[in-house]
């Protein structure tokens, strides 16, 4: 393929890695260096105690090779440092972080480190003790939940909330028929994993059975008779389609149940699709599938692990986004609950909480909600609202919407950037080769993604169904001056593409 490239961007490309090299050499100078330490004496060390290509050598032995590296076509990144929306590698160079919704009130949040800190001098022991912190941070999630959500359990990840609320859905409904959307992800255990078309689309682990009905997209193929896939409420990409026709799928699959005999056990999906390419799906579609899935005997589980607690500014989750007026009946988190500490938890009804509690055996998780974690989501809590970062994120997602729409028109990257969506800090855009006839442009993308690395230190993440939405999703501390460096780089980096033109397409660049 390499093959293909003229010389004139290769003469580019060399010129432009120079530059990074020589700049970051600048940088070394310049900026001190932050250690790691040896974590059993503490001892502060001059350099990191392990060179990055020794972590590099190490990782091929003793890690998997499906756990990834990003950025790994340039050497990946050892990254040793954050401060509100910054990472630092082991040289100290400072990256604009637009992806990780982790560190959701921001990386090394002083005051979330201080309650931590402070929690883990104190006590952490598994959960079967009384403990007023876990007690109120139960309290204080069930009272941002509409009611009747108030019953809260406690785990460490998306995954154990998600496998959860399976579990929960099915005690209630007895039945374990499930609806996906294509292109979520709900996480890496076996149960999310058959729920999760993202991945068992592209893992041989699964025996996929062709689903009995057609989409609108053709042949479907899911884990199971007991899994039925809907098309991604996608009204950009498939224009001819309404929500309402979007919801006839959901139909379509509890239909399919009944014919057998059998009712519909749930629909797991997110207020607004993450993986799937910042999806923010119409009030009809919701309104349409739920109604469709509870006329059924089914429950709505809404996946709110990337989208909760104030990303969309709009609304404190993803679900009350829009005016369909739908509540779930269970809602599960995690990514940002712990502001970085594992840290995950499960609402739902009483009604479907009493349904779990008779199945008979005790529902035990040892590090889930432990006092560590939960003086995290306190302290996440706090900051959150203290530092009002629900109204921040609308108004810099507001204004970065505002901006890209403006490079978008006047300076002619319309057959570059096809849509520009979400809400706050949850934005995607769309790259396209072409604006009227909006084919996905996924070289680009992570040419895109590359290069904001490379050249302008800004890590970037891509999703969607065709590796072609940059997706924006930075702490919620990012700042206007963030967003500005950001509109201009990638504007910056649109140019070199028009360049280059169609050599790009020609070109590896596979950063994640
Ligand atoms: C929407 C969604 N749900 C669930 C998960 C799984 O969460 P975890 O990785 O904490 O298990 C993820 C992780 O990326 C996610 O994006
Ligand atoms: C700390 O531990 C590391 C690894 O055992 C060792 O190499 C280093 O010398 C120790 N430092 C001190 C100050 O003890
Ligand atoms: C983080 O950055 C702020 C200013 O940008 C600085 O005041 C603070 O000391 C930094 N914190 C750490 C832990 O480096």
């Amino acid at each position: 393929m390499k093959d293909d490239l003229t010389s004139s961007v290769t003469i580019f490309v060399t010129t432009a890695v120079c530059v990074v090299a020589l700049i970051q050499r600048k940088q070394r100078r310049t900026q001190n260096s932050y250690h790691t330490q040896h974590p059993s004496n503490g001892s502060s060390l001059s350099q990191p105690w392990l060179s990055k290509q020794d972590v590099l050598q190490l990782r091929t032995k003793h890690f998997l090779k499906s756990v990834s590296v990003s950025y790994a076509n340039t050497g990946g990144l050892m990254i040793l440092k954050g401060n509100g929306s910054r990472l630092y590698d082991e040289r100290g160079t400072s990256y604009l972080d637009t992806r990780n919704n982790v560190c959701h009130v921001g990386h090394c949040n002083p005051r979330v480190v201080d309650a931590v800190s402070r929690q883990l001098a104190e006590l952490n022991t598994n959960t079967r003790y009384l403990h007023p912190t876990v007690i109120r941070l139960a309290q204080r999630l069930a009272d941002k939940c509409p009611d009747p959500l108030q019953v809260v359990v406690f785990v460490n990840s998306g995954s154990e909330a998600n496998d959860l609320a399976l579990r929960l859905a099915r005690a209630y409904t007895k039945s374990k028929n499930t609806i996906v959307v294509e292109g979520a992800y709900h996480g890496h255990t076996l149960a999310v994993l058959e729920v999760s078309p993202y991945k068992y689309q592209h893992s041989k682990e699964f025996d996929l059975q062709l689903q009995e009905e057609e989409t609108t997209k053709g042949p479907v193929t899911t884990p199971g008779p007991h899994i039925w896939q809907v098309p991604c409420p996608d009204m950009y990409r498939q224009r001819h389609n309404t929500g309402k026709e979007y919801a006839n799928h959901v139909q379509d699959g509890c239909d399919y149940f009944q014919r057998k005999g059998e009712s519909t056990g749930a629909i797991i999906m997110e207020g607004g699709m993450s993986v799937g390419g910042v999806i923010l799906p119409s009030d009809d579609f919701v309104r349409d599938s739920v109604t469709a899935v509870r006329n059924h005997g089914g429950v709505y589980i809404a996946d709110e692990v990337q989208t909760g607690f104030g990303r969309l500014g709009s609304s404190f989750w993803a679900f009350q986004h829009g005016n369909h007026g739908i509540v779930p009946d269970i809602v599960t988190v995690g990514k940002p609950f712990g502001n970085g500490m594992s840290l995950g938890a499960v609402v739902t009804t009483p009604e479907i909480a009493k349904a779990f509690d008779s199945m008979g055996v005790e529902y035990f998780n040892t590090f889930g909600g432990n006092p560590v974690a939960a003086a995290a989501g306190m302290a996440m809590f706090d900051v959150l609202e203290d530092e009002k970062l629900q109204e921040h994120a609308l108004q810099i997602g507001g204004y970065l919407k505002k901006r890209f729409w403006e490079i978008q028109t006047e300076r002619l990257h319309q057959d570059l950037i096809g849509d520009i969506r979400g809400s706050g800090l949850f934005l995607g855009i769309d790259i396209v080769e072409s604006s009227t006839l909006r084919t996905p442009a996924a070289a680009k993308t992570s040419f895109i993604c590359s290069r904001l690395k490379q050249q302008y230190n800004i890590l970037t993440s891509i999703d969607g169904l065709y590796d072609n939405v940059l997706v924006i999703k930075p702490p919620m501390v990012f700042s206007k001056e963030d967003a500005d460096f950001f509109v201009e780089s990638f504007s910056k980096v649109a140019l070199e593409l028009e360049e280059l033109g169609a050599t790009v397409e020609t070109m590896e660049w596979t950063p994640t």
